[in-house]
């Protein structure tokens, strides 16, 4: 049996002995702490020398990876030591460089996407400069607190960049003041100097805190800066995961692998597989670390406090006033309307589309059964469509393009458009090609949860045989049929029902689609026309998706008695005015859909929980991880219409109760809809 000695400056109480196997040999570990004695532990190096098969040296400070390389005089006197002796002596290095490297890279890999555009603090970039090399593979939003913490300067470093510049001593920071002198004497700034990396930590999804001088560190820092992080350590002994666990921490990464039944110091894994293959330290490569730690599946250690696995992905989401209407509910212009003409609600409507993005609302609690959750902003720019359309698509790109900025930096993983924002121009494609985090319209979404809300609405009148496995027998017709969202409802509604009528004002266009259509699904009876008044009222089913932005865009009173019309549009097409003139006939307001888990958010018009489907679309995406353009431009795929159908069902998602002009429809309503439909239907038999 091979014996590995791990000399600590370390308490001794918490010495340790046992056998264990590794590479098909038998060792055994002893621990020897000497409670911050360093003649005792010089002493032991003697003692050892020749008896163990590989000594580690434990509790000891790295030097730094960057930057000035100060050694603690006692380490170098250690090391100087441990030179003279014929036994290797590890202090962990080698090992703790490539563990960092692989630990990064293993879990986003293992995960998929994991660290993407997070928001990492480093409490130490100088100690971290190999983590933070490459964590800036995945993301661009790094905070290194170094300057603050190790200087005193009330300034953080914000790139990769920066903190070389900053190692090397040239970065400007460094002659901000004589920060030492300062910060042990007023006590005002050293308050302000935790104040500030308190924030830092509110501020960002992962933090990085060195081994060494661990509880120096997070020294203070309570819940409210730690609740619900990640943290990225080394070494993390059972004491310190309590440490953390108390704090609220989410997840603990260890990057040091745990491959014995024990934790155990980096330094004693180095020694372990010195001894093994029989090598000096000097003699024993990063390549070999590697081929040693792939064999060994000496994977780094992912820890839920909690007990329960925990991954939270964000996003944001753009929306925008959809009239007037909406600057009357903000205070203070409520106050002012109340008593102004209109034309000064015209002025702020104007002034107001040219307001920086900003953000709303935070969303938070949203939890699929997977057990992943996402969290996100809503960030609204100004614009109501009226503005937006008075505009060239520009004036709107460059917003969306300034909230993309915003959502980047606030740690956003994708960033939907709502609503108006993905209906000028072309519809999304500039801004997801312009932007720095990946785009989606949430048009699939909005697309597939019309026509589930159509699907189900049909189903609770009652009014049309459905058979399973054939198609239904009724006629539909889509009116902004050749827009992106229309496209698709006639694509779909053509393997659904018996009969398609496209209503759009290009008539080119509509042969194109009909002509395609016809391809996809054979047989299909799809008929077009620029405008619907003649054969609307044989309708069973009628989809509204235009961007008229209020203008009237069908006549309800020709409509068929218990036809279901899904008003996808917004503005909707149909005003309550419109509505009011029906209640034979059963309007409703899109598929909106119900979020999983307990979502909370400010107030979007619509009841608790439930959101519009171009936002759920982005909630699924980022629940699923799938961090891409997703829907962009005018051309949606039916198949990303069924995929996303797919994803949110996996994720919980439900079509939130269909609700029309006046909220939810309950049975009773429905019922009442269908027995004036049928009322309506017995009357027009009689007259004919
Ligand atoms: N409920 C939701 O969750 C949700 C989600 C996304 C979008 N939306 C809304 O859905 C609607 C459609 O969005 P989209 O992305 O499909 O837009 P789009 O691609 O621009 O398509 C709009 C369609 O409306 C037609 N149109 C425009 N003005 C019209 C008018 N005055 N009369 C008749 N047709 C007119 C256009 O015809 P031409 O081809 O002839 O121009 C085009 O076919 C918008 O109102 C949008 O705000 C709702």
């Amino acid at each position: 049996m091979k014996q590995i000695i791990s000399i600590s400056l370390g308490l001794s109480d918490e010495d340790y002995a046992f056998d264990t196997e590794f590479l098909g040999q038998d060792f055994n570990i002893k621990r020897i702490g000497t409670d911050g004695d360093l003649d005792k532990a010089a002493q032991l190096l003697l003692d050892w020398d020749g008896r163990a098969a590989a000594i580690a040296l434990g509790s000891m400070k790295f030097p730094n990876a960057i930057g000035p390389r100060k050694i603690e005089k006692h380490m170098e006197q250690l090391k100087r030591l441990g030179r003279r002796i014929k036994t290797p002596v590890t202090l962990g290095s080698a090992l703790r460089d490539v563990a960092f490297e692989w630990s990064l890279r293993h879990i986003e890999f293992k995960f998929g996407n994991y660290f993407n555009n997070s928001r990492v603090l480093f409490l130490s970039g100088l100690v971290h400069y190999r983590i933070a090399k490459v964590m800036s593979e995945f993301t661009e939003n790094l905070t290194f607190a170094d300057p603050v913490i190790e200087n005193g300067i009330p300034k953080f470093l914000n790139s990769l960049t920066e903190l070389e510049t900053y190692a090397g001593g040239a970065h400007d920071v460094l002659n901000w003041f004589d920060s030492k002198r300062f910060t042990g004497a007023v006590t005002p700034l050293r308050a302000w100097n935790e104040y500030i990396v308190a924030k830092a930590m509110q501020k960002a999804n992962i933090i990085v805190v060195p081994y060494y001088g661990f509880y120096d560190y997070l020294e203070n820092i309570s819940l409210e800066e730690l609740g619900g992080k990640t943290v990225i350590t080394t070494t993390a002994y059972d004491d310190r995961v309590a440490y953390l666990k108390e704090r609220g921490v989410d997840i603990i990464i260890d990057t040091t692998p745990k491959i014995l039944e024990r934790v155990v110091g980096i330094s004693v894994l180095e020694a372990l597989i010195l001894a093994a293959v029989e090598k000096q330290v000097d003699d024993i490569g990063d390549d070999e670390l590697l081929e040693i730690i792939s064999d060994q599946r000496m994977d780094p250690r992912v820890i839920y406090p909690s007990g329960e696995q925990k991954r939270v992905n964000r996003f944001a989401f753009v929306i925008h006033p959809l009239s007037q209407e909406y600057f009357k509910k903000v205070n203070p212009i409520e106050k002012i309307s109340e008593f102004t003409p209109p034309v000064f609600m015209d002025a702020v409507e104007k002034i107001l589309a040219y307001t920086p993005p900003f953000v709303y609302s935070k969303v938070t609690g949203i939890k699929s059964p997977s057990g992943v959750e996402a969290e996100g902003w809503l960030i609204t720019v100004g614009g109501t469509p009226k503005e937006m359309l008075a505009h060239k698509p520009e004036f709107t790109y460059n917003r969306l393009l300034q909230a993309a900025k915003m959502a980047k930096r606030m740690g956003a993983q994708i960033m939907g458009l709502g609503a108006f924002t993905k209906v000028v121009g072309d519809a999304g494609a500039t801004v997801a090609r312009k932007a720095e985090i990946p785009i989606t319209t949430g048009n699939s979404y909005s697309a597939s949860g019309a026509l589930w809300a159509a699907a189900d609405a049909v189903r609770r009148m009652g009014l049309l045989k459905i058979e399973k496995g054939r198609k239904i027998k009724g006629k539909t017709m889509v009116f902004g049929a050749t827009g992106a969202i229309g496209s698709v409802c006639c694509r779909l509604l053509a393997k659904a029902f018996d009969e398609v009528y496209l209503v759009g004002r290009n008539t080119a266009k509509l042969l194109a689609l009909q002509e395609s259509i016809r391809r996809e699904t054979p047989g299909a009876k799809v008929k077009i026309g620029t405008r619907g008044d003649k054969y609307l009222g044989d309708m069973d089913v009628v989809v509204t998706a235009t961007s008229g932005a209020g203008k009237t865009i069908l006549d309800i009173t020709k409509v068929k008695p218990g036809c279901v019309i899904t008003d996808v549009a917004r503005p909707l097409d149909l005003s309550p005015a419109d509505v009011a003139k029906r209640p034979d006939v059963l309007v409703i307001e899109s598929g909106e859909i119900q979020l999983p888990g307990n979502p909370e958010m400010k107030n979007i018009g619509l009841p608790p929980k439930v959101v519009y489907a171009c936002l759920a679309e982005t909630i699924v995406l980022a629940l699923e991880g799938r961090f891409e353009q997703y829907t962009v431009g005018r051309k949606i795929e039916w198949q990303k219409v069924r995929e996303i159908y797919q994803m949110g069902l996996k994720h919980g998602m439900k079509l939130a109760a269909i609700s029309g002009i006046n909220g939810v429809f309950s049975d009773e309503e429905i019922a009442r809809v269908k027995q004036l439909a049928l009322e309506a239907r017995g009357q027009k038999t009689r007259e004919n």
